[in-house]
């Protein structure tokens, strides 16, 4: 593997932790999950920091986690879903990674997340949410260097096809 790091963006619900924990396993890399690292250096969980201090606090949190963990080397790094918004963060993954880009259908997205209270941003008509911020974010993910579907494809077969591509 010729890269410094592997990053999974995607939409939430995407498999981007389940895909992560199983390439890193595989590689014998270690995993990150940039959602947990902002909650360690907040000591709170993202709905709080998202009700107490709301999204653009978070936002500025998460860019200064995305610095940071960029620097590292032989991690299997999985980001949260908005993370790729900023392009300052874009362009520290892709300096220092291979970015993967695992995608899903709508109706996919709602199923894996629809019993899940730990997301702020789809709060309410989960379907609606998921709907709407698809399409604000349609191109945001369009700068990896792959792209993955999840929605059939078992987890096993995704992380084999990340270690082909990545040679
Ligand atoms: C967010 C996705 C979440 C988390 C936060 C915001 C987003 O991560 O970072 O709730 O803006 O899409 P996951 O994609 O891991 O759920």
């Amino acid at each position: 593997m010729d890269y410094n790091n592997v990053v999974l963006i995607g939409f939430m619900g995407t498999g981007k932790s389940t895909v992560g924990l199983a390439l890193a396993d595989k590689l014998g890399w270690r995993f990150v999950d940039a959602d947990r690292e902002i909650e360690q250096k907040e000591g709170r969980p993202i709905p709080q920091i998202f009700s107490e201090d709301g999204e653009e606090y978070f936002r500025s949190v998460e860019s200064a986690v995305i610095a940071e963990i960029m620097q590292g080397r032989r991690q299997i790094i999985s980001m949260g879903g908005g993370a790729v918004l900023a392009p300052v963060n874009r362009e520290e993954m892709s300096r220092n990674g291979l970015v993967i880009a695992l995608t899903a259908s709508l109706q996919t997205i709602v199923q894996r997340v629809r019993t899940d209270q730990n997301r702020p941003l789809l709060q309410g008509n989960v379907e609606e949410r998921v709907a709407a911020l698809m399409e604000q974010r349609k191109n945001a993910y369009d700068f990896a260097d792959i792209h993955i579907n999840t929605d059939e494809l078992p987890v096993q077969e995704i992380v084999d096809q990340i270690v082909e591509a990545a040679g």
